[in-house]
């Protein structure tokens, strides 16, 4: 068996060595835990002033460290021509995107960006082709456009396998650690190489290459093209998707996220990675699909391999509905997504605002464990990912580390220093953030002097407004509090390496993140494992966290939690990290500490694959196809070996035909009768029917059957049998309070449908519109009607569920299966006190077709496996996945033949 992870970056890469290009050393080809960073001499640092240790031109050989990746691990390219500050200049304010394949020793890409890159755009493009040509010792200017000779460069360069720079990193971690400590078997990934391959498509090169990654290092390639790709990622993926799970929808009139089509390159991708997965997939291989960039995935491998075990793991945040409907192609994003059998998040917040949306677009029905979709049912499930602290903990300890540690040391001797590593975008909130430093040291005078910020900041090619602003911010903050031996705010506009980073969280006093949203960002963690005092003296440093981000969710509140919006009160965190008494900060840190070693990435990865297990068995054995049908034989003789026989009925589609619940003038009513009057002859058998409707039109039709017993209202009354009297089961005064609550939003809803009606029955509200005007309208509206009631009535017991043509709002408390248990125990509590037999009944037998009767199938399956009662048989007759031990195809006929057949048994 093996587990196919699907992530679009694969953990390696290709490395060419181009005639005239020197081999580079530095990178090696032998797998190694994570890639090394470049020493620290060639990186600009702003910890050692340029006078000591100048920073080196950036060449082709520097190369940051790979473990610092925008949240793809995707390097952005920025041109040199442009370098963003260093020189004052900035890139224009233009369309520029992240791309991919900047790398010099990788080939170019031939994609055509839709929509067509701006002059300035092509301009760098032809800056950056020529000096590569120059760098490959081709020197033809003429011919600066991709040219032939460009890409025979590479179908015959040397190359090798090097690890990728980019790509999840947590994941890549997560799985190294489960695989070292021996908890998964064979694993295989599927992704891209991170670099474009048209220049190589059909060449034997691209085969060999191909070949040699999946025979030594298990990893099967996924080549689109490079137009596919470019449209895939940095317009759909970066300008589309990522926005609006972040909360910034892209309408601002700069945004060509509309213009572009590329929904259409999202889809080849995602298609080209089901057909590598299809193609090598066996009977019992996991497919574990990840993130945003492949939502589609699982449908589409779903619909090859219907009986694939298919999970997929959202890593970034989900936005709650209101945002995500927003999206034009939602619905293909929910299919897609629904394809998998255990769909996981990093926190319930995104589970929540997922089952939401999906019952809202989808009209799917959720319910806390996931989504019973028509045929299936999906399970949703949140558990975070975390760090690998063996791994974190062998990295620290390396000489760079205790190096940058001594520099750092010394440089902020008598500081409190505050560290901040973020990229430079409008989510992570590094405006908010150097505003709120700004307030404090204004209010806080005795302070000036004696704190620093650190504030690392990757930049990105885009948000050239805010990368002003926040130079300005520094800039202010500076000219204000700075004097010769001290400089209250460190801007470092550039990436560090991966020891000055540890090195930096391990000196700081205080770690702030102001983020607007995040996924489930790893920062933090590695922080708190850095403050255990154990390569520095300082320790149980402070936290100041967004309350936005995922990771807040899982610290109980021993961070120090903030609104980045709310200055003041960010200001007042800083003052409270700088002060807190070193009892307090112990004792919150070791809270901190126990969530961080809670939540690893080893853990993450095969817990996830255990549950996918849990859940695929299940949803397997429920699936319709696999329960086998009922037997006439064996149950005739269970029947007949039995004496105390209960039958639980369905009503609708099971006795009678389906018709709409307003006429309810049953198909064959006087047959139904007959057949359950022939059953009680017997005074051996108890019948109850159970029915969604009111006790009243329950009386009415079945007024000549005199000894069965009824539920009505999906179990909310119950009428015993012989007994003419209802009992209410459900608490009356519950009831009326959350009726006039609903009732009111339905109200609402009423008014905007022409068409719809409420039906008002004891227990429940019916929101119908079958015979509505519009009908697509209108069922847009039952389903916001839906998931608002879901929203503001949860603490009332109540939940609406959406179904074809109407919306039943019912209570969670009194259902079918409460009544069913309520028969069980008053026919126990009515045994003889000297009977000899355990158990009121040796024969239970449950029939029903829907939703309701469920819950029905799983008590008496239950009270089966317990030994209580000897035969139990559940029958679904729905086409829907059941928790039922049998299925009948033939209906309501099949059902009263049976029926008549047992009657017929003296
Ligand atoms: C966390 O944030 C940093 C800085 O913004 C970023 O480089 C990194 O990729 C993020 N990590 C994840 C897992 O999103
Ligand atoms: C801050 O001010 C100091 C002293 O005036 C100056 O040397 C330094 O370059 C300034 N830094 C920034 C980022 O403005
Ligand atoms: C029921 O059981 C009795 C006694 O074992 C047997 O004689 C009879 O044939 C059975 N009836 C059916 C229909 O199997």
């Amino acid at each position: 068996m093996t587990v196919f992870i699907a992530s679009l970056f694969l953990p390696k890469t290709i490395h060419f060595t181009l005639p005239g290009t020197p081999p580079r050393g530095s990178r090696s080809e032998k797998p190694q835990p994570n890639p090394r960073p470049a020493p620290p001499e060639r990186q600009p640092s702003l910890f050692q002033p340029p006078s000591i240790t100048p920073p080196h031109t950036p060449t082709d050989e520097k190369k940051p460290s790979g473990l610092f990746t925008n949240e793809d691990g995707l390097r952005v390219h920025i041109p040199t021509t442009t370098a963003i500050g260093e020189d004052g200049v900035r890139a224009p304010a233009d369309r520029s995107s992240p791309t991919w394949g900047g790398r010099l020793d990788q080939p170019m890409s031939r994609a055509n960006s839709p929509p067509p890159p701006s002059l300035i755009q092509k301009a760098r493009n032809l800056h950056q082709k020529a000096k590569e040509m120059g760098r490959a010792g081709i020197t033809q200017p003429r011919t600066l456009d991709r040219s032939e000779s460009h890409e025979r460069v590479f179908a015959h360069a040397n190359w090798k396998i090097v690890n990728a720079d980019q790509g999840n990193g947590g994941l890549r971690n997560a799985a190294e650690a489960a695989s070292r400590e021996g908890k998964v078997g064979d694993c295989t990934w599927v992704g891209t190489l991170g670099m474009p391959t048209d220049a190589l498509q059909g060449t034997q090169q691209l085969q060999d290459i191909q070949d040699k990654l999946a025979t030594e290092h298990d990893m099967l390639s996924v080549c689109p093209s490079d137009k596919d790709f470019d449209g895939h990622y940095s317009h759909f993926c970066k300008q589309i998707l990522w926005p609006v799970f972040h909360y910034q929808i892209p309408d601002n009139p700069k945004s060509k996220a509309y213009e572009d089509h590329s929904w259409k390159y999202y889809v080849n991708v995602n298609q080209a990675f089901a057909d590598v997965i299809v193609k090598n997939w066996k009977r019992g291989d996991v497919v574990w699909v990840h993130d945003y960039h492949l939502l589609l995935v699982p449908g589409m491998v779903r619909k090859k391999l219907p009986e694939a075990k298919i999970c997929f793991f959202l890593h970034v945040a989900f936005p709650s509905s209101e945002v995500f409907r927003c999206l034009a192609v939602r619905k293909q994003l929910l299919e897609g997504m629904l394809g998998a059998n255990l769909i996981g998040f990093q926190i319930h917040e995104y589970t929540r605002h997922f089952l939401q949306t999906c019952s809202r677009l989808l009209s799917a029905e959720a319910t806390p464990d996931g989504l019973q979709l028509e045929d299936r049912f999906v399970d949703v499930v949140n558990l975070p990912i975390g760090i690998d602290p063996v791994s974190l903990s062998q990295h620290r300890e390396e000489d760079e580390v205790k190096r940058w540690l001594d520099t750092m040391r010394e440089r902020y001797a008598g500081k409190k220093l505050i560290v901040a590593r973020d990229k430079l975008d409008h989510v992570r909130g590094v405006r908010q953030k150097l505003l709120s430093y700004e307030l404090f040291l204004n209010k806080n005078p005795e302070w000036r002097d004696k704190v620093v910020l650190i504030q690392v900041a990757l930049s990105t090619s885009e948000k050239s407004e805010l990368d002003a602003t926040v130079s300005d911010i520094v800039t202010r903050v500076n000219s204000s509090w700075a004097n010769l031996a001290y400089q209250p705010v460190v801007y470092l506009k550039q990436d560090i390496d991966y020891a000055q980073y540890l090195a930096l969280l391990s000196v700081a006093d205080a770690l702030m993140i102001t983020s607007q949203r995040e996924g489930m960002n790893l920062t933090s963690h590695e922080y708190l494992f850095c403050q255990d005092g154990k390569i520095s003296e300082k320790k149980h440093g402070s936290l100041i966290l967004s309350e936005f981000t995922g990771t807040s969710s899982l610290f109980g509140g021993n961070e120090l939690s903030v609104n980045p919006w709310d200055y003041r009160a960010c200001a007042d965190a800083i003052k409270k990290a700088l002060e807190m008494g070193d009892e307090e900060k112990e004792m919150r840190w070791t809270k901190l500490y126990e969530a961080v070693n809670h939540h690893t990435g080893s853990h993450w990865f095969s817990e996830i694959l255990a549950r996918l297990d849990v859940v695929y068995e299940q949803q397997h054995r429920h699936d319709q196809t696999s329960v086998p049908r009922l037997s006439l034989n064996t149950l005739v003789q269970q029947y007949n070996r039995t004496e105390r026989r209960l039958f639980i009925l369905d009503f609708e589609g099971t006795l009678v035909s389906w018709g709409p619940v307003n006429q309810i003038i049953p198909v064959s009513p006087q047959r139904t009768l007959d057949v359950l009057n022939d059953l009680l002859l017997d005074d051996r058998n108890t019948i109850y029917v159970m029915s969604g409707r009111r006790p009243e039109e329950l009386d009415r039709l079945f007024r000549r059957v005199p000894n069965l017993g009824l539920i009505a209202e999906n179990g909310c009354f119950l009428r015993d049998c012989g007994s003419t009297e209802w009992t209410e089961m459900a608490d009356a005064d519950q009831i009326r309070s959350w009726k006039d609550s609903v009732r009111g939003i339905l109200t609402y809803y009423i008014e905007r449908t022409p068409g719809a009606e409420i039906e008002d029955r004891r227990c429940s509200l019916i929101f119908h519109y079958k015979s509505a005007e519009d009908y697509e309208s209108a069922t847009r509206q039952a389903l916001d009607c839906a998931s608002h009631i879901n929203d503001a009535c949860e603490d009332q017991r109540v939940h609406a569920i959406p179904m074809e043509g109407c919306v039943l709002v019912e209570p969670l408390d009194w259902t079918k299966s409460t009544a069913a248990q309520r028969i069980f125990s008053d026919l126990r509590d009515r045994m003889a006190p000297d009977a000899t037999h355990t158990s009121p009944v040796d024969f239970l037998m449950v029939v029903g077709d829907g939703r309701e009767d469920e819950k029905v199938f799983k008590w008496a399956n239950g009270l089966g496996e317990e030994g209580l009662v000897e035969e139990v048989v559940t029958v679904s007759l729905g086409t829907r996945n059941t928790e039922a031990t049998a299925t009948m195809t033939q209906g309501v006929s099949g059902v009263l033949m049976a029926l008549q057949r047992l009657g017929s048994i003296a």
